[in-house]
């Protein structure tokens, strides 16, 4: 544990403006620094830094915090982490204070792992650069595939030698433990792991090595291409995407992040001046390796090689990123190439055209694909629209996914409302699986209550809109805020649709009839406080339940236009609500607020009476209310169109 003391001589010495400057372009604003917000998407900076205050905060998304929240933010360290990462920045010596043992051992013994890995690769590193041997062997190789000395530098790559002993001596001589370097794989019982390979470090996020691949040099094919080390106490594969540490920065610049299969994709598309890209080390895609990249950017292009025959498989593993609420592009580079290969060829201008060129959306690239070859069988075009179906299904965002209903019932030739029948069968299905798991009860659809044969449960009792309760209209703020309460209302102010709800309506939460509804508009600023946006997504997975069903039930709900006149809403536009987030977010907000009003008014001009008959002192403040009321419902009516009630 690090001291007290310690803490705050970081927090003392921490300027803000230059640790965050290490992530973000800062320009001076006055007395502040300002730059684009690296938490949201901006164009127009709205991030200001106060070197005075030494705290940072966004006018746009909202957050804020100061140097050591950033770093726990923004580099996703955890408290302690992000007071090591500016103790070393600013070479502050650490008082650790007297911890549990096991603590202790562990936080030790980690720091053995990452400290012997360190010594192997710049063993193997300095082995390359300057033993004969090496520079013949090892760097001759790399050159001789186009790889420059820098490149060769940056990523710290190396040759291992082929003796047994290389790596396990110089450990020896240096008093390493050798048990250790066994748990993390450079040494086998007998002798070292990796021999006569070249070595690709890999590592963490912050920097540290946490393992390596390593490529033969040997043509023999019944030698395997690559050694990796194993998992272990540092390096956990599902959790590692080799080239994110070097890469993070231009994918947060570039909003997005090329996915490649290979070390050396990496390498040479960085040496070609393409730095946003990461590989998944020829392992599928894991979803936790989606959220690790989801912290830089929400935009992924996969990269494809010409020959890859097993493409298809591949699809289907790109699910996940859907999951994710990523967008996916996906290229196929031109036959026999890989990223490397090509990016050589052709150089990195023409590589950007090609992809900009090629790139398709995924689910596009998914029809395509599969259309072809199911030609005109229809069992296997049938098969085509589950697996399409799947994929819709995974999309996190409503409206992306309604837009992909819309797009694959062209391409498909099938009706809208099937695709959309069967894409929420799967929603649904799915999150009873999620929940069934969680051991929670079930959530039931309408049809579920009709087609139960088992043990009969009270089906709870809908609630009808009748024109004197404003349930529909405070349920139409719940949809909106669910369903889009992401999305920005206005480009240039960076205003978010549930924030700009949030206050327009904070005043009227009392007088909601429904308090469910009430608290999904409270849900905006709970959201807030823990640090989270309210996405479609934090909805569907809140760990209430009501909320829960309530925000399955507007995602898989299509915008029922014919119904809305009944229930009181009169629609402005024809567009469909996602067409025009600000006018009805704005709409909607109105609509209430008016019938609000109109209740107020009432209680008020009843509290008027009263007073006039008790010639009571209130009765002046009382008419004053009710004129402004008045004022306010008329102007609002006025917008709507509606007519001002007498
Ligand atoms: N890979 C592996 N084990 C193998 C083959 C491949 O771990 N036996 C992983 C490596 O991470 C490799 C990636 O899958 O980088 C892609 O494989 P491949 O395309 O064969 O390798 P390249 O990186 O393209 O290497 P090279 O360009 O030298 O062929
Ligand atoms: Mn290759």
């Amino acid at each position: 544990m690090i001291s007290p003391k310690s803490i705050e001589i970081v927090k003392e010495t921490a300027r803000v403006e230059e640790v965050l400057g290490e992530f973000i372009d800062l320009r001076r604003a006055g007395v502040n620094m300002k730059g684009v917000c690296p938490f949201h998407d901006e164009k127009t900076p709205s991030f200001v830094v106060s070197p005075a205050k030494g705290i940072y905060k966004c006018f746009g998304c909202g957050k804020a915090g100061d140097s050591v929240r950033f770093l726990m933010d923004h580099e996703k360290l955890s408290y302690p982490e992000a007071i090591r990462w500016i103790a070393e920045k600013y070479n502050i010596e650490l008082e650790e204070t007297v911890v549990s043992d096991d603590v202790k051992k562990e936080i030790e013994k980690k720091e053995s792992l990452f400290i012997i890995n360190e010594f192997a690769r710049k063993l193997y590193h300095e082995h390359m650069m300057q033993t004969r041997e090496g520079k013949a062997i090892g760097l001759g190789y790399f050159k001789e595939r186009g790889f420059l000395e820098k490149t060769v530098n940056q990523w710290g790559l190396g040759y291992a030698p082929g003796e047994r002993d290389f790596l396990k001596n110089e450990l020896k001589r240096n008093g390493y433990k050798l048990h250790l370097a066994e748990e993390i794989g450079l040494l086998k019982p007998d002798k070292d792991f990796f021999r006569s390979r070249i070595i690709f470090p890999i590592r963490n996020l912050s920097g540290k090595v946490i393992g390596f691949g390593a490529r033969t040099l040997s043509s023999d094919k019944k030698i395997p291409k690559y050694l990796n080390s194993p998992e272990s106490e540092i390096y956990n594969k599902r959790k590692t995407l080799f080239g994110l540490y070097f890469s993070k920065t231009e994918i947060r610049k570039k909003d997005n992040c090329f996915l490649v299969e290979g070390y050396t994709d990496v390498l040479s598309l960085h040496q070609n001046g393409i730095e946003n890209v990461v590989a998944s080390s020829g392992t599928s895609l894991t979803s936790d390796q989606v959220k690790l990249i989801k912290r830089f950017t929400e935009n992924m292009t996969v990269l494809f090689d010409g020959d890859n025959a097993g493409i298809k498989a591949a699809l289907r593993g790109l699910d996940i990123i859907l999951e994710q609420d990523v967008n996916v592009r996906l290229v196929l580079l031109p036959e026999g190439e890989d990223p490397d290969s090509y990016v050589r060829k052709v150089g990195s201008s023409a590589f950007h055209q090609y992809i900009e060129d090629h790139a398709k959306d995924f689910i596009l690239f998914k029809v395509d694909l599969l259309l072809q070859e199911a030609g005109n069988d229809p069992i296997k075009r049938s098969k085509v629209v589950k697996d399409i179906v799947h994929s819709i299904s995974k999309i996190a965002d409503t409206l992306k996914r309604n837009e992909y209903i819309k797009l694959c019932s062209k391409l498909l030739d099938i009706s809208e409302k099937i695709i959309n029948n069967e894409v929420n069968g799967l929603i649904k299905s799915n999150i009873q699986k999620e929940q069934a798991k969680l051991n929670r009860p079930v959530f039931r659809s309408e049809e579920d209550w009709k087609k139960d044969s088992g043990p009969k449960v009270e089906k709870p009792v809908e609630k009808s809109f009748d024109s004197e309760s404003d349930e529909a209209q405070e349920r139409d703020i719940a949809r909106i805020i669910i369903t889009m309460g992401d999305k920005l209302i206005d480009e240039d102010k960076n205003i978010q649709v549930a924030d700009y709800i949030y206050t327009n309506i904070v005043g009227i939460i009392e007088t909601f009839e429904n308090p469910l509804y009430a608290d999904i508009v409270q849900e905006v600023r709970n959201a807030f406080e823990d640090g989270k946006s309210v996405t479609p997504s934090y909805f569907l997975h809140h760990h209430r339940e009501d909320i829960q069903h309530l925000a399955i039930d507007l995602s898989a709900e299509k915008y029922i236009y014919a119904n809305w006149k009944q229930r009181g809403i009169e629609l402005q536009t024809q567009d469909m609500p996602e067409k025009n987030q600000i006018k009805d977010s704005w709409q909607a907000i109105l609509r209430l607020k008016s019938r609000k009003l109109q209740k107020i008014l009432k209680s008020t001009e009843i509290k008027i009476s009263e007073a006039a008959t008790e010639n009571s002192p209130d009765l002046d403040i009382q008419i004053k209310a009710y004129m402004k009321l008045k004022e306010d419902l008329a102007q609002i009516n006025k917008i709507l169109g509606t007519v001002v009630l007498k």
